[in-house]
């Protein structure tokens, strides 16, 4: 199971990356919005800096919405470096650029997936990977791990290559039942991911570990030489 970081914040990823465990990183037009990064220069830039902080596997989005701009911003990202994978939504240009892109060996990633369809249309198309957002389906009152799981048993049934990358992961429970129902990768915030370190009884039991151990030092007779 890949674990990619849901960021644009240059320092979450590399604090993760520091941990020795990611596999990648997932952008969006909000999240770089959120980190005040404009301008296709400083954007190109800030994809640069990020291809720099990781292995690979950074996902970068499309602005446009139309076939033949779609291709193009694509192409224009995807020579930004070889660890770009395009971002394109899940629309009907969309699909045609997939396809268009993928024929010429550039990875693309389809966002914005929210029913099983829309994923069998991405994988026909040929995309690396498809996100589907389960958290905004949560938010609906609609099971977005089901959602998942419907996506994994479809993709085995053909054999497609096309990994399931769940998205919009709140919690660490999200990730934790995608785990368990089989998806490829997990994109979440780094404090998803720094939260699965966390078990009160792992702290109280190191607690102990390290007082035990002091006392023993402190009360231990010295030993003769
Ligand atoms: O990867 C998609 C993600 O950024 C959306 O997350 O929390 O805005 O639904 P969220």
């Amino acid at each position: 199971m890949k674990f990619f970081i849901d960021t644009a914040n240059l320092q979450d990823i590399r604090e993760t990356q520091d941990l020795g465990i990611l596999d990648g990183v997932t952008t969006n037009p909000s999240l770089m919005a959120k980190e005040g990064i404009t301008g296709d220069e400083n954007v190109r830039a800030h994809y640069k800096a990020i291809c720099d902080s990781v292995d690979d596997n950074v996902s970068a989005e499309v602005i446009s919405t139309d076939f033949n701009e779609m291709v193009l911003e694509g192409e224009s990202l995807a020579k930004i470096d070889d660890k770009i994978v395009v971002k394109i939504p899940m629309i009907k240009d969309g699909v045609k650029a997939i396809k268009h892109l993928s024929n010429q060996g550039i990875r693309v990633n389809c966002t914005l997936i929210f029913t099983a369809g829309q994923a069998l249309l991405a994988a026909k198309a040929g995309a690396s990977y498809v996100s589907p957002f389960i958290g905004r389906l949560d938010d609906i009152s609609t099971d977005g791990v089901a959602l998942i799981q419907q996506i994994v048993h479809i993709y085995n049934n053909y054999e497609f290559t096309t990994e399931v990358l769940a998205a919009s992961i709140r919690h660490t429970m999200h990730l934790i039942q995608c785990a368990e129902v089989g998806a490829d990768v997990v994109t979440c915030p780094a404090k998803v991911i720094m939260g699965l370190l966390n078990h009160p009884l792992t702290d109280k039991g190191l607690a102990q570990f390290l007082a035990d151990h002091n006392k023993a030092r402190e009360t231990a007779a010295p030993v003769l030489s």
